[in-house]
């Protein structure tokens, strides 16, 4: 069986984080989503990857590639497929068809994330008799999402965003198919938003006759594309990590709950609650980490209170008297109350940027 994972696409939903790099780069608990799809594919003995970059995007397919590199050290061995502009979920499956050859697969969404994995749907899908097998979750509204009839143990039908949706199924982005899936993707046209929709190809599947059967995602399942979603991952992640200290607690210091405190890193009279990660070389002084907060490598942070955010590698915060909270912070930010008056707010935010003062 053969792996692919889709990271092409902009993440606009995203900005402004992701004019300067891919979203699927963007990490939960101080590791880039897709790094979760990739170990999870090898962990259900699926080593050989395709991972689809996006060509009209260099900076994002670079970083990628660069993040990746040839898989080894995850244990996998990866091929970069380009796709040359974001024509649709069907078309990036569609252009692996060489790599996929005639191996059953499995599309992994490069910025889905479910809790349990995938070894033991791999498995069942490995020695089953099955064209397809798609994982539901049930959500309180679909609308936004892929949507799955079942009737008898079979998906039945399907629908795209459906402002009516027929049922409370939503399409997880992660897909079990076989060759089947490249003839019924044949042929698509652009749906309403100029995408060929996998959705689509796999209507047509069934269509063909395919058997296709749904499996439900009982723990969580998340899709990062927005802010809140990857504050959503970065809580429950960090709920599951197994806590460690290899940097330096000063005796003014206090951590407590499940923490990880990475090599390097320094903590001067202030206060970690977790579940939290400090990043390797993170400097805190005076300072009160509260819970659900991933600091990345690198960050320098003074005589501020941050809880529930997700602060990327090497930013600088100073003498913030307000709590953080809620917040996503990309890389080498600089954020701090100036010392002299007079004291107004200064700004240089980038194009797409957010910022809320109470
Ligand atoms: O997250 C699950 C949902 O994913 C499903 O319920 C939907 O049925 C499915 O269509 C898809 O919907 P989205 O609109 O959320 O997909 P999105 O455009 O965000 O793309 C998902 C990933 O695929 C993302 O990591 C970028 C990548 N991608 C996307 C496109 C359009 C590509 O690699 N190439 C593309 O052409």
């Amino acid at each position: 069986m053969k792996g692919i994972i889709l990271a092409g696409g902009k993440g606009t939903r995203l900005r402004p984080l992701t004019f300067t790099g891919a979203k699927q780069l963007v990490p939960v608990a101080n590791k880039p989503v897709l790094f979760y799809a990739i170990e999870d594919l090898v962990e259900a003995g699926i080593p050989d990857i395709g991972i689809v970059v996006p060509s009209d995007f260099p900076m994002g397919r670079e970083q990628i590639m660069g993040a990746v590199g040839d898989g080894s050290r995850f244990g996998a061995r990866v091929t970069y497929i380009d796709q040359d502009a974001p024509r649709g979920l069907a078309h990036a499956v569609g252009i692996c068809r060489d790599f996929v050859g005639d191996d059953k697969f499995v599309v992994f969404l490069g910025d889905n994330f479910i809790r349990e994995g995938i070894a033991n749907t791999a498995r069942a899908f490995r020695e089953g008799s099955m064209n397809a097998t798609l994982l539901l979750h049930r959500v309180p509204d679909p609308r936004g999402l892929g949507v799955a009839v079942v009737e008898d143990g079979r998906v039945i039908e399907l629908q795209e965003k459906p402002a009516s949706p027929k049922s409370d199924l939503a399409i997880v982005g992660i897909y079990f198919l076989d060759r089947n899936f490249f003839e019924a993707a044949r042929g698509l046209v652009p749906s309403a938003r100029g995408e060929l929709e996998i959705t689509d190809a796999l209507s047509r599947l069934i269509e063909m006759g395919c058997d296709v059967r749904p499996e439900m995602v009982v723990g969580y399942w998340i899709d990062t594309g927005k802010h809140i979603d990857m504050l959503d991952a970065n809580r429950l992640i960090l709920d599951t990590l197994d806590a460690r200290i290899d940097g330096e607690v000063d005796a003014e210091s206090t951590v407590s709950g499940r923490v990880v405190i990475e090599a390097g890193a320094r903590l001067v009279r202030s206060n970690v609650r977790g579940p939290a990660i400090i990043g390797a070389g993170a400097v805190l002084t005076d300072t009160f980490i509260g819970p659900f907060t991933a600091i990345g490598d690198g960050c320098t942070i003074t005589s501020s209170e941050i809880a529930h955010s997700i602060v990327l590698d090497h930013s600088r915060i100073e003498h913030i008297d307000e709590r953080i909270e809620d917040s996503l912070i990309g890389r080498n930010v600089d954020l701090r109350r100036a010392a002299t008056r007079p004291r107004g707010h200064k700004f240089l935010l980038g194009d797409n940027s957010s910022l809320e003062l109470q």
